[in-house]
């Protein structure tokens, strides 16, 4: 099931006395504060990963964080409970940068825009939708990649928006910084710093190496998990610290599935250059 508001295909969210309609409706009017510190990407490319790090670069210290991203995450929050969240506040969001509260755009907040390889996004989403009891989704690998090149998924084409986000990083008027998952996994610490850097935050080397233990795959899985709301997973297993790789699209991409892919892509992300830059 997917929630579709004006066009918009968004995951549905439950929570008690929560409208999200009329909450995504009103999101184009919420205030934003000029220290806000804005997470986007499109989904499964690393949100919670660099959601943690930020948080624990903001707090100078490499403690963990008593709370999950989804507390933080623009479209599965109220207008009241996004008010009340303190200073600095680092939002998270999957949604197109048109669709932005207008406010976050007006005070020139920070953002940072995740890039993860479009094959890795599209097998972790695949484990996401069978994984959560919301999608009551029990289909099969190839119908599920169909449906993703249609951009029939949440969120909709994974094309659409990072061509979308591309356009808008080329704008000096906005500020952002872009993280590739894949630079992640390569070198770490390199990336933080410049998160860091790029947040104003002085990050020693030694509580940057401390981050990145604590924000290693093994040490989340184990210490986030259980903060997860099990009943939301099938057999209350969570699946959100899946694999956490690079490359598992090879175990899953037949080479005709893969000739095909490539096809799609080298048509539709012609434009982008960021498609040449990483390995996307
Ligand atoms: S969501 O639900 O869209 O917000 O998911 P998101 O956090 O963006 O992406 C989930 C994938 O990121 C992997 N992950 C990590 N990889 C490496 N290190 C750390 N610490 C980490 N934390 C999360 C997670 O396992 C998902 O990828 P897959 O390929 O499914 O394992």
């Amino acid at each position: 099931t997917l929630l579709d508001i004006d066009g918009r295909l968004l995951p549905v969210i439950r929570i008690p006395g929560y409208d999200q309609v009329a909450e995504v409706r009103s999101m184009p009017q919420w205030k934003a504060r000029d220290d806000d510190i804005l997470i986007c990407a499109y989904p499964k490319s690393g949100t919670h990963w660099i959601w943690e790090i930020v948080m624990m670069l903001l707090q100078g210290k490499a403690e963990r964080v008593n709370a999950i991203k989804e507390t933080a995450m623009l479209e599965g929050t109220s207008q009241k409970s996004f008010d009340s969240l303190p200073s600095p506040r680092v939002l998270n969001t999957h949604i197109l940068y048109q669709d932005l509260p207008k406010d976050f755009r007006e005070k020139h907040c920070k953002m940072i825009y995740l890039l993860r390889n479009v094959k890795d996004v599209a097998v972790s989403f695949f484990h996401h939708h069978c994984k959560l009891i919301d999608y009551t989704y029990s289909g099969k690998w190839e119908n599920y990649l169909k449906r993703f090149i249609d951009g029939k998924v949440d969120y909709g084409a994974w094309t659409d928006h990072v061509l979308q986000w591309e356009k808008v990083a080329g704008d000096n008027n906005v500020n952002i910084l872009l993280v590739a998952y894949e630079d992640m996994h390569k070198n770490p610490e390199v990336q933080v710093k410049r998160i860091a850097e790029y947040l104003g935050k002085a990050a020693s080397q030694e509580l940057i190496k401390d981050i990145v233990d604590l924000c290693s795959f093994k040490k989340m899985k184990k210490e986030k998990d259980p903060l997860e709301d099990l009943n939301e997973w099938k057999d209350k297993q969570p699946g959100m610290y899946r694999k956490g790789i690079v490359g598992d699209w090879k175990t899953m991409f037949t080479v005709a599935q893969n000739e095909k892919f490539d096809a799609y892509l080298a048509e539709k992300m012609s434009p982008s250059k960021w498609c040449t830059q990483y390995d996307l």
